[in-house]
């Protein structure tokens, strides 16, 4: 499972991290806080990921046992504004 924790901090939020947000709702077809029903992709918000002045940030991280278990290890992108992030997003369901 893909967990994609896009930042909702000040800097992120100045720099159209909703938009962002909004976005990858699209094209996931779910809202913050669900996973799809295949089960390959969850959106959450996370709060600053400390890369506050290249943002919007997004934290990109695999899990493949339970959500409970999943730690923060993940990569953070920055400069993921809406059509960029849906790239990504496109590229990743591609390659899942
Ligand atoms: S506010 Fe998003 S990385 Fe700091």
């Amino acid at each position: 499972m893909h967990i994609i924790k896009v930042c909702t901090g000040c800097s992120c939020d100045k720099n159209f991290s909703a938009e962002s947000i909004q976005k990858a709702e699209h094209v996931l077809d779910i809202k913050v806080g669900e996973t799809t029903k295949d089960g390959q992709f969850r959106l959450e918000k996370t709060g600053c990921l400390s890369h506050c002045e290249l943002g919007p940030n997004v934290l990109f991280c695999k899990a493949d046992g339970p959500l409970s278990a999943v730690m923060i290890d993940g990569e953070v992108k920055n400069n993921m504004l809406p059509h960029r992030l849906e790239a990504e997003l496109k590229s990743l369901k591609e390659n899942s």
